[in-house]
């Protein structure tokens, strides 16, 4: 490999924003705002890290500042370049977290004042956001809200609860979403096409569950993959290295819950263990799965797990159980045995509550002859 190698997240940044994986409600509303000539000046992108903030922001400094006016395909000229890989000096990056100060925000207010050097814009994007102290958004207000016209501002932020009312209200706001799994295993096979690399779709699957909804963890565990296993890419590997149960494993141990078989459930636990799985991430796993199975249970009121059906009611509450287990289960003296007690409970709970149900059936049931009665002597 040669020494200026670039890890694929980085070489596989979307260059427009039809390339962009998810995330079709911002790219629509942007573009929508370029074409029609709508455009704010203060942005605030908010979102799980690896989603695509810097990268949207770059897309639309690039379109803002295309030649000729705003333009949503814009050139591919030396400027689109720079601004698409950071370098532009009218497209200035400032990290929020290391220039956090006031000096370094009244700085960055009196360069607002000249004109932009070769762009149309000058454009301000500032990462991390919520870092800034107090003092520094306060000196940051009075631009913010009446900047020049030659100047706009994209914030970008993965904790929204962070930054101050007082700059929210003055930025249009863009949620970015954790990106579907099917979509990022989707992107991670054309990757995995153009790099001749050959990886099963259970693998990237694998990866896929393993990034939560961020493409550039996504990336990077492909990237890591590849430098581990070669051109060849198996789920096996994947489950290896980073102590995830398999899909198979999940379901299996699911189904013996459902079965209410306690020590089929224990014993899959000590295999887990055994195999060196991250009992954190299984646990997350297996929440997954019942919250699909659930759903897809709305419409018939159950799923059928080998044989046994739970209803949607029992299936919530074991997924009650489970994610009220997720905080707890590093404290204590064993995550085993933290993760085994959740699993053991939600089954319990699954059938406290079918006891319950099936009581008031008897109960309705009981009543039933009564109401039967009265109304035979009623037509009577
Ligand atoms: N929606 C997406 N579609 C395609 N690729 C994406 C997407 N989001 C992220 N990526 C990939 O991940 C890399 C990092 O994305 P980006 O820098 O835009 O993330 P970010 O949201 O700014 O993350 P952070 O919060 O960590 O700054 C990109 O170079 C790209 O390869
Ligand atoms: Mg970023």
């Amino acid at each position: 490999m040669s020494q200026s190698y670039q890890v694929i997240a980085r070489r596989y940044r979307p260059k427009q924003f039809d390339e962009l994986v998810g995330q079709q409600h911002i790219v629509k509303t942007l573009t929508n705002a370029i074409e029609s000539g709508r455009i704010g000046h203060a942005y605030l992108f908010v979102g799980p890290r690896g989603t695509g903030k810097t990268t949207v922001a770059r897309l639309f400094a690039k379109a803002l500042n295309a030649k000729g006016g705003p333009n949503i395909h814009p050139d591919d000229d030396d400027i689109s370049q720079a601004i698409m890989n950071g370098s532009c000096m009218d497209v200035v990056e400032i990290d929020g977290a290391s220039n956090r100060s006031i000096d370094e925000i009244r700085q960055l207010r009196d360069d607002c004042q000249y004109a932009p050097a070769q762009c149309t814009y000058k454009i301000y994007i500032i990462d991390e956001v919520h870092s800034l102290t107090q003092d520094a958004f306060n000196a940051l207000l009075k631009t913010l809200e009446e900047p020049p016209r030659h100047v706009k501002f994209i914030f970008a932020t993965t904790e929204a609860h962070k930054v101050l009312g007082t700059i929210t209200s003055r930025c249009q706001r863009f949620e970015f979403r954790p990106i579907p799994e099917d979509l990022i295993a989707a992107h991670l096979a054309e990757i995995s096409k153009k790099e001749d690399i050959s990886a099963t779709d259970e693998a990237l699957r694998a990866i896929a569950r393993l990034a939560n909804g961020g493409m550039r963890d996504a990336q990077s565990i492909l990237d890591q993959m590849i430098s581990f296993c070669g051109k060849k890419i198996d789920v096996g590997d994947v489950i290896g290295v980073y102590g995830l149960a398999s899909e198979g494993q999940i379901e299996s141990i699911i189904s013996k819950m459902a079965h209410g078989d306690y020590s089929a459930v224990v014993k899959s636990v000590d295999e887990l263990v055994a195999g060196g799985c991250d009992l954190y991430r299984a646990l997350c796993d297996m929440q997954a799965y019942l919250r699909k199975a659930m759903i897809e249970s709305f419409e018939s009121g159950y799923k059928d797990f080998e044989g046994k059906r739970l209803s949607s009611e029992q299936m919530m509450r074991m997924l009650d159980v489970l994610q009220g287990a997720e905080k707890g289960l590093k404290t204590g003296l064993s995550e085993k045995a933290n993760f085994e007690v959740a699993l053991l409970k939600a089954v319990e709970q699954s059938r406290a509550r079918a006891i319950n149900t099936l009581i008031k059936e008897l109960d309705k049931l009981s009543n039933a002859p009564a109401e039967v009665q009265k109304k035979n002597s009623g037509t009577a």
